[in-house]
């Protein structure tokens, strides 16, 4: 018989692309305002461009990607959560993307081969595995072309519930998303922007069990105790 899911993953990522890929699909297909897609295309032109996603999951950056792009490859580690966003491709009828087995630290295409790269939420936070992208995003992007980073603000974990998540005390000690946006401006010399989001999930059930399955019991408890449907 199949295992009943927990009622969290507690911040175990790794268990969520590889067991729970539905789940996380869930969690990012509830829209975001303003959506990831629409602040990307008002700085960049992906009209016609060949694309590389790297960590590409369930294929939500992909799709909105291919929208405009000529052709979107994603690439992405878990075999889970390629199978999903193949699945959502076809389902879609979006004809021109694929998605490919490979690693963000080797990535398995030659020099100079795209007009773009993009990582949307890739979670690399060890400098030498940041540096080690980079190089290799760097690596197969055409000259004149661009790597876009997208990432959590500093001290942002879970949004707005960090500190219920990780702890008041812990909450500006774990700076994993600052290590990123330190590695890319300083040794790569990327520019970078802020912008700011939320996403409603429509009901507390929606919540729980999507950002609450996630980011764990502390957050499910203050959901509900909060009825809190949006996050920031
Ligand atoms: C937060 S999800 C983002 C998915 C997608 N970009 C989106 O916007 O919904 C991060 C994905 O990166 C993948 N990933 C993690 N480390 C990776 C690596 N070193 N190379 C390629 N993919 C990786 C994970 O398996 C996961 O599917």
């Amino acid at each position: 018989m199949p295992k009943e899911p927990p009622a969290t993953i507690e911040n175990r990522w790794d268990l969520l692309y590889r067991d729970y890929p539905e789940r996380y699909d869930a969690f990012a297909a509830v829209p975001k305002t303003p959506q990831t897609i629409d602040v990307l295309t008002d700085r960049f032109d992906f009209t016609d461009k060949l694309i590389l996603d790297i960590g590409s999951g369930s294929g939500a950056s992909t799709l909105a990607l291919a929208e405009s792009a000529r052709t979107v490859i994603g690439l992405e580690v878990e075999d889970a959560m390629r199978a999903i966003a193949l699945r959502s491709a076809i389902t879609e009828g979006c004809m021109n993307v694929a998605f490919v087995p490979g690693n963000a630290l080797d990535i398995p295409f030659k020099d100079d081969l795209f007009d773009m790269v993009t990582a949307i939420t890739l979670p690399l936070f060890l400098p030498a595995e940041i540096a080690q992208f980079a190089a290799e995003a760097l690596r197969v992007t055409k000259a004149g072309g661009a790597v876009i980073n997208v990432g959590i603000a500093p001290f942002w974990y879970g949004g707005e519930l960090a500190s219920v998540i990780l702890g008041a005390e812990r909450v500006t000690e774990v700076d994993t998303e600052g290590v990123v946006q330190r590695v890319l401006t300083e040794q790569f010399g990327f520019s970078h922007f802020d912008f700011f989001a939320h996403q409603e999930y429509g009901s507390v059930d929606k919540i729980v069990e999507t950002y609450g399955f996630i980011f764990g019991q502390k957050a499910i408890d203050y959901l509900k105790t909060e009825a809190k449907t949006r996050i920031h």
